[in-house]
């Protein structure tokens, strides 16, 4: 098993979803699926539970990350509802994510907190994996410029949405769209040495940047009206493949990461 899908906001089924199964883990239990996408078995884990019964600020992303590299999951690619601070990327557009800015506060966002003595520092000086981003170019090219090949990331803590003033900020200090879940999952996804990239979906322009309040329900619709397009994107990623090398697995700790059984539980 090396692909896994993790669906945010609006993704909460790829297809034949079966009933889901818990992997125990050091963090509590996380629910996947196992699908066949291209002919290939993939892990689809919705990041917010399937009725979007989860907060960002309170999504187990330990248990997540942990239970994906249980699986022996090699390859993640993430979706991302996002608000947009940049000109050409409109709602409807799809953003291949290579920065982030991390606006979080308070999250567990490491597996190494130090209780077992094991102190470390992981690198994320480009925390999304070259090698996944050139395969979700190659996979996109059927989108055409409603694809952008990079875009810098800024994760505030939600769930509420921005002020103005902190789009206007967020804007200058370089990010080009907004949301709240690829910070802590990035890096924990790089200290278990997986490869990880994002593909984020604009779902309306910052806070502040238009005239009406943002709703949870726009950012649902733009998403349900995007629904073949990321499907069509998450088979052709599937298939793609990328000549593209990186150090991921390398740059990780999975030899450190904490023991849990990774059994899988019917329910
Ligand atoms: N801000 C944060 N998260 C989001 C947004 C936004 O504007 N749109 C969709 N998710």
């Amino acid at each position: 098993m090396s692909v896994a899908i993790i669906g945010g906001t609006g993704v909460y089924a790829l297809g034949d979803e079966a009933r889901p199964e818990h992997v125990a883990t050091p963090y509590g239990d996380a629910a996947i699926f196992r699908l066949s996408i291209a002919g290939q078995e993939v892990v689809f884990l919705p990041r917010h539970g399937t009725a979007h019964a989860t907060p960002p600020h309170r999504v187990n992303y330990r248990a997540n990350i942990w239970a994906l590299h249980a699986l022996g999951v090699r390859d993640v690619l993430a979706t991302q509802a996002v608000g947009s601070m940049h000109q050409l990327m409109a709602p409807g557009h799809f953003v291949a994510l290579t920065q982030f800015i991390d606006w979080t506060k308070g999250r567990p966002s490491t597996f190494f907190d130090g209780e077992d003595g094991v102190v470390l520092h992981v690198d994320v000086t480009h925390p999304y994996c070259p090698r996944l981003n050139a395969r979700l170019l190659r996979a996109g090219e059927f989108l055409g410029p409603a694809l952008h090949g990079a875009g810098v990331y800024a994760c505030t803590e939600g769930p509420r949405f921005e002020t103005a003033a902190e789009v206007r900020a967020l804007r200058q200090l370089g990010a080009d769209v907004v949301g709240m879940t690829s910070v802590p999952e990035a890096v924990l996804a790089r200290e278990a040495g997986l490869c990880y990239a994002a593909v984020c979906i604009v779902c309306n322009w910052g806070a502040g940047m238009t005239d009406f309040p943002l709703t949870h329900e726009e950012v649902l619709g733009i998403m349900a009206e995007q629904t073949a397009n990321l499907r069509e994107l998450i088979h052709q990623f599937i298939l793609a493949q990328s000549s593209v090398g990186c150090s991921c697995e390398s740059l990780g700790f999975a030899r450190y990461l904490p023991q849990g059984t990774g059994a899988l539980q019917d329910v």
